[in-house]
């Protein structure tokens, strides 16, 4: 199976956010990656649920929507409503996140967790068996076109081999600072995500940069 590429819209130009949805579905990108900012835990605001319907309205891709939020439990249920088929949330921002998890499977989605850099992946263990998602940052969370921490990459390495030893489902997404090199790492660690915002979005060639981060060739 190949790795699924989820173009980031946070670098995608926002008064036109149609002709990016063009983009990402002409690529050939299999999910649509939709970062949620409230400026509080992340000093940077993006957008709400509207965007999220609106742009559910315009695509059948997958939304994958991670919510860099305080409070994610006053939050979670509109982006379900909204026609998000992944919501992600920080595992930073919860204190209940198992209870969490069963509210967005209730309210009808699959769920992911997200970790900063700075969190071990030791802090999930207890949670593995019930997501369909991890998502690892790579870099500190807040703002596209950072370069990736390489010590990041071993923390997805180690939750690969955490799923293989515990016969977890999850999928593991990687976002931030992903490119065609970082890409490659990322994918000998197990990688099946590759969240992509400034490198997608900057591509003359965007099927080409799908292709490459999956490491394929272009036929
Ligand atoms: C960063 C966001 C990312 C961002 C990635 O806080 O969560 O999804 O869009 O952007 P690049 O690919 O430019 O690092
Ligand atoms: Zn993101």
């Amino acid at each position: 199976m190949s790795v699924v590429v989820a173009p980031s819209i946070l670098s995608a130009d926002f008064t036109a956010i149609g002709d990016a949805l063009q983009r990402i579905e002409q690529s050939g990108a299999q999910w649509v990656h939709l970062d949620v900012m409230d400026g509080h835990f992340v000093p940077n605001l993006t957008f709400g649920p509207k965007m999220v319907a609106d742009i559910r309205a315009r695509t059948k891709l997958p939304l994958d929507v991670h919510l860099m939020v305080e409070r994610p439990e006053d939050l979670l249920d509109q982006y379900v409503e909204a026609g998000a088929d992944f919501v992600t949330f920080h595992l930073e921002a919860a204190v209940h996140a198992h209870r969490l998890v069963q509210r967005v499977h209730a309210a009808g989605a699959g769920c992911g967790i997200a970790i900063v850099p700075s969190t071990p992946v030791t802090a999930l263990e207890h949670l593995l068996e019930d997501l369909e998602l991890i998502l690892v940052m790579t870099v500190n969370p807040g703002f596209g076109g950072q370069a990736l921490i390489p010590e990041c990459v071993e923390k997805v390495r180690r939750l690969a081999q955490m799923r293989s030893q515990r016969r977890a489902r999850f999928r593991l997404s990687a976002d931030g600072g992903v490119n065609a090199e970082t890409a490659a790492e990322l994918r000998a660690a197990g990688i099946d995500v590759l969240v992509s915002g400034s490198t997608f979005f900057k591509s003359a060639d965007p099927a080409q940069e799908v292709v490459q981060l999956q490491g394929q060739q272009i036929a």
